[in-house]
Formats: C-alpha cells, structure tokens, sequence
C-alpha cells in the first residue's frame, strides 16, 4: 500500500506516492530534477545530501552514525541517500541547489552572431555577440550538478552513463538558454552558429562529447590538451587548449588576456594567480616561465563537506560578526530573510573571528562550541573546522612550493573567481590563506579570455600557443618532498 512522503526545500514542496523499499529520499528530489549535493553519486559516503526528518523518524543507518553526531541523529539529521521511507515521511532539505537563471538581452542583435561561454561545474556564463558587441548575457546554475558537485563525480557519472549522455543534457539547458535569449526574435537567430568555451579539463571534454576515460585513472591525464573544434547538431563548439591535466581552459583563458595586453608579458610585474575551488589552480609567472599547478582543495569553499555550508547564493549568511558582549552573531542574507547556510567567505571570517575572540584555538580546537551557533538550526562544528583547515592549508601549501620554483619573488597576488570578489582580505591575512602580497580581485577572468579568444584570429591562438609552449612549466606539488610538511605547517589559524 502506497503511503505519503512530504519533502521540501527552503522554497518548494512536493508530495509523493511511495511504495516500501521504494526510492530513496535523493532518488525522489533527483526525480524531479531538484539537485542535492553529492559527489559520491548515493554511496553514502561523502557526507552531503544532508536531510532532516520532521515526521516519521526511522532508525539511523550505519552511513547516518558515520555522517552526524548522536545530538544531531536525535534531531532528525539523516544521510538522504540511503534512506528509503518505509512509512508516512516528511522531511527538510535546508541546503538544495535552487535553479537560478538571470539574462539580460540588452538590444537586437545583427546576423552574424555568436555565443562565448564560461563554462564551470556549477555555474555557467554566457556572451551573446556580434559585430557590435554583447547584445544579451546570461547566468545560471549548471544543471550537471543532477551528476555530482565536483569534477571527479561527472568522471564517474560518464563512465556509468557515457559522456554523450552529459553532452545532451548540456547543450539542453544551453539549448533552453538559448531559447530564452533569442524569445521574440525572428527566425534567423533561432539557429546557434558558434559556441566559444572556456571550462575544465572535465567541462571542456563534455562539451565537445569526448571520452573522460584518461581522466579517471592514474595519471589523470587529458587525451590531449589542444583546443577542440567540433561540427554538431548544435552548431560548431570550439573549446580552448588546456594548460595541464587539470588545469583546463578557464585558466588558458585567463593567460590569454594578460598576454594580448602585454604580448609575451615582457613589461608585466611577476604574478601569482589562484582561482579557488574544489581542485584549486595556482599560476606563476616570474618574468620568463608560467609554473601551472593546482592543489586539491576540497569543495569546502564552495559550500560541500560543511555542515552549513552553501554557495553565495539566495539564504546565504554573509559578513558575520561576533558579538562580545552578547556572545551572539550578527550576520546579513543574501536576497532573503531566511537564513539557508554559509558561504564560502563568510566561512573563512566566521573562522577568523572565532579565532580572535578565542571561541578556537589557533591549532582548531573548538573551544566555545555553543559561540559558534548563529541560528537555532546553524552552527559550524568541530568538523567543519578540520574541514576548513584542510582546505587552507592546501591552497596555502600550494602556493608557497610554487612560489619557491623561481628566485624571483611575486610582486602581485591576482584572485580569479567569483569567490574572491566577496573576500574580506584581512581576515584571509589572519588565517594565513594567502601570502601577504598586494592584492588585486580580477572577477571571471575565465570569461574575459574566452571574450577575447572568440574576437581574434587563428594566427593570435597560434602565436599564444606557441609561446606557452616555451614558458610553461607543471609542476606536480604532491610529489614534492616538502609538501607534507608544509602542509602540516600551514594547517595553523595562527
Ligand atoms: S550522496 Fe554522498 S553520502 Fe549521500
């Protein structure tokens, strides 16, 4: 006998026939295309698709007593992958991705069009062209979120499923897109004639539907790292070349607008670029070579793998300050009054003043648990402050061992991403998440290169290339002998 399972979000409700060992709680929402975070695709094992049970409690399986304490299991916390109703359920999924979409189309566009994209593993940013310029822009979350949070997740989702299968779901959300963009104009635009990408290693191989099976597996390289032209169905798709295995086009992007304005970067200043994310890339250029690096930072900045974690979007807490005299929090919302989680630079100053006010030790021991609480429903725990420091330190040991490549120092510190445009750097300073360097927040420069790869020619991309040929040089930090003590070394909020 079918019973009813109630589930929800902070902004949407859905109701649910089920029959015993039916679906799971995650198969339900993924059901309806409303993603969860995961990145082990439902094996219970990372911890994310966090779900509170507000009626129908059932007992808490072996991957539930892993995932929460015993006070957070007694508040209803449950892993929402492995559990499947087995009577009448409702429950609350505080931290659900919400589909958001923005597109301006600013005036009619001339024939000859075409679209640039930023394309990330959560967001993606596209340019509608033409003679004149950007006649339309859009933003919006990436729906392959449905396949996993991160990169490596995708992989194993295209080694389930195939690559092609990713491929199409892409092109459809571009596609609706698209679609969006184009509303109320003739036919003539109704049909895509150029995609220009910038993403990923693994970004860049679905868009262009080629196998992801070499980065699966040990070396984790790339089929290879050139550019990709393909002829498809939806018109020709263009990716840029990638700078390493993964280090990918978003970061040859960003290269290739500092070298069209300053060809060869003879007169540049020595620069240290970091984009912060999950696989976090670090750039060096000391005058004459580009080190290219990157360090597994985890997805804490990024919202996963904290409790209250979330991206900087709608609900998000921002700029929290602690209040001495009161022992409480202060904090805004982002387009909201509903307080949903923390994002990622809110997290590096909760964790900054936490430290200040002596609620944790410099070596991360929570000392004041109940100071870290900034709602009935939100505190940051004993693990999320492990999880941050993991993610400090890598990005920290990262950059230190490829600043040491060169005798040259850096002169300039440029942060890429979205991230870095909503840091306090002060408290990035105190927690020691970057090297005391003039800093400069350069926005989406994945998205500012693929603009100026679209607008110049092929004897451009051919002389770029060949230059970055000459001065580039990997370097693979984990197998550096020093790493893992530098890396215990920066794991100190001191
Ligand atoms: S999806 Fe990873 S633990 Fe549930």
């Amino acid at each position: 006998m079918p019973f009813k399972v109630g589930l929800k979000t902070v902004d949407r409700q859905w109701e649910f026939r089920v029959a015993l060992a039916g679906p799971t709680l995650l198969d339900l929402m993924n059901g309806q295309e409303i993603p969860i975070k995961s990145s082990c695709l439902g094996k219970g094992i990372c911890h994310q698709c966090r779900v509170q049970i507000q009626s129908g409690f059932q007992p808490p399986s072996s991957a539930d007593k892993k995932a929460f304490s015993s006070s957070e299991l007694a508040d209803g916390w449950r892993l929402s992958c492995t559990l499947r109703p087995k009577s009448v359920v409702d429950a609350f999924f505080p931290q659900a991705y919400v589909f958001t979409e923005s597109i301006k189309v600013n005036r009619s566009p001339k024939s000859d069009w075409q679209y640039v994209v930023d394309l990330g593993t959560t967001g993606i940013e596209i340019l509608a062209l033409d003679s004149e310029g950007i006649w339309a822009e859009c933003k919006a979350l990436n729906r392959l979120v449905l396949y996993g949070s991160d990169i490596m997740t995708r992989v194993e989702c295209s080694q389930k499923k195939g690559v092609e299968f990713l491929h199409k779901k892409l092109f459809l959300q571009l596609g609706q897109l698209h679609g969006k963009m184009v509303e109320g104009l003739s036919t003539d635009f109704h049909f895509v004639k150029k995609w220009t990408i910038s993403g990923n290693s693994v970004m860049s191989a679905i868009a262009t539907n080629h196998s992801l099976e070499s980065l699966a597996v040990a070396p984790y390289e790339p089929e290879s790292l050139s550019g990709q032209v393909i002829s498809s169905e939806y018109g020709e798709i263009e990716t840029l070349p990638l700078l390493h295995s993964f280090i990918g086009g978003d970061l040859t992007a960003a290269v290739y607008s500092k070298w069209l304005q300053n060809r060869k970067l003879l007169e540049s200043p020595r620069w240290v670029l970091v984009d912060v994310g999950t696989n976090s890339e670090i750039l060096f250029w000391d005058g004459q070579r580009l080190f290219v690096s990157s360090t597994p930072a985890g997805p804490a900045f990024e919202g996963a793998n904290i409790s209250i974690g979330m991206r900087a979007e709608a609900g998000a807490i921002v700029d929290p300050e602690y209040q001495p005299d009161s022992k409480c929090w202060k904090f805004s919302i982002l387009g909201g009054d509903l307080p949903k989680g923390l994002c990622g630079s809110a997290l590096i100053d909760m964790v900054a003043q936490a430290v200040t006010h002596g609620l944790v030790a410099e070596d991360g021991e929570v000392l004041l648990p109940e100071q870290m609480r900034l709602t009935d429903r939100l505190q940051l725990s004993q693990a999320d402050i492990r999880e941050f420091q993991l993610a400090k330190s890598a990005i920290r040991t990262g950059i230190d061992l490829v600043m040491t490549q060169s005798e040259q120092a850096p002169e300039e510190l440029l942060l890429a991403g979205n991230f870095g445009e909503h840091l306090h750097h002060k408290n990035c300073q105190q927690l020691g998440l970057f090297p005391e360097l003039p800093t400069k927040v350069i926005g989406n420069s994945s998205l500012r290169g693929v603009l100026d790869w679209s607008q110049t020619g092929s004897d451009l991309h051919q002389e770029f290339c060949e230059w970055l040929e000459q001065v580039k040089s990997p370097i693979e930090l984990a197998l550096r002998a020093e790493f893992q003590d530098q890396f215990i070394k920066n794991m100190s909020l001191g």
